[in-house]
């Protein structure tokens, strides 16, 4: 199980063993880490669960598909370059001790 270190705005940081193959969200929303939300599910059709990835961590995440990337015009605090949706990282061996900061509102 991966190491993923969620930081929040506030710079409290929750590091936390993820099950491979549940996504950073789930991982955030089922330990109960404040900050990601997850309203929609993991559809990539809410944005509230918006992260900004380490940006030494960047090289080491898929390429974003385009739904992701039009969602990333919607979130609630600005969307910058290593901005990704977290329901839409996949947690496997490759990504262990990824660190992902929380924006202080998702909404
Ligand atoms: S949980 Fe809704 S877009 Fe990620």
């Amino acid at each position: 199980m991966p190491l993923i270190h969620y930081v929040a705005a506030d710079g409290t940081r929750s590091s936390l063993d993820i099950e491979d193959g549940t996504s950073v969200m789930q991982g955030a929303v089922f330990n109960g880490v404040e900050g990601i939300v997850g309203e929609c599910g993991g559809n990539a059709m809410c944005a509230t669960c918006h992260v900004y990835v380490d940006e030494r961590d960047l090289d080491r995440l898929e390429a974003m598909d385009e739904l992701e990337n039009e969602m990333l015009d919607a979130t609630a605090r600005p969307r910058r370059v290593n901005s990704r949706l977290s329901c839409q990282i996949k947690v496997s061996a490759e990504l262990e001790g990824l660190i992902v900061n929380m924006p202080d509102s998702q909404y």
